[in-house]
């Protein structure tokens, strides 16, 4: 899936919170565009390193909570979608079991810029 073709998906560049917002361990679910469609994304925190998915289950296509507090995560390991309860992979986003067993979230590029999370290049981008 091209994400980048999505309506309010983020421009390169484009700075989404700070480092000092998500705890070590901490999933955090963001949303972009004030109007639906909106853009909604999960950020993954271990460490220095994080990881973005587009939070849309690969079921049925919805978001995986739809509120913060609903967010079913063990730190460093897997991540849950609330409806059928799919695992997702911490670390790629792949599914490990349940209903979307072989597929997976879709990766959304993230880079720290002086302390702030941010849209990195996507596959294939030129600079
Ligand atoms: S919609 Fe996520 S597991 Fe079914």
């Amino acid at each position: 899936m091209d994400w980048q073709a999505l309506p309010n998906a983020p421009e390169t560049g484009t700075c989404l919170c700070t480092l000092a917002e998500i705890d070590d361990g901490a999933a955090l679910m963001l949303t972009l565009g004030s109007a639906a469609p909106t853009f909604d994304l999960l950020v993954l925190r271990s460490g220095s390193s994080l990881f973005g998915y587009l939070n849309r289950c690969s079921h049925f296509g919805v978001p995986l909570a739809n509120q913060q507090k609903h967010l079913r995560y063990q730190p460093h390991e897997h991540f849950q979608c609330n409806i059928h309860y799919a695992r997702y992979n911490w670390t790629d986003g792949r599914c490990v079991s349940g209903e979307c067993a072989g597929e997976g979230l879709v990766p959304i590029p993230l880079v720290v810029v002086d302390g702030h999370i941010c849209i990195g290049k996507a596959e294939g981008e030129s600079s």
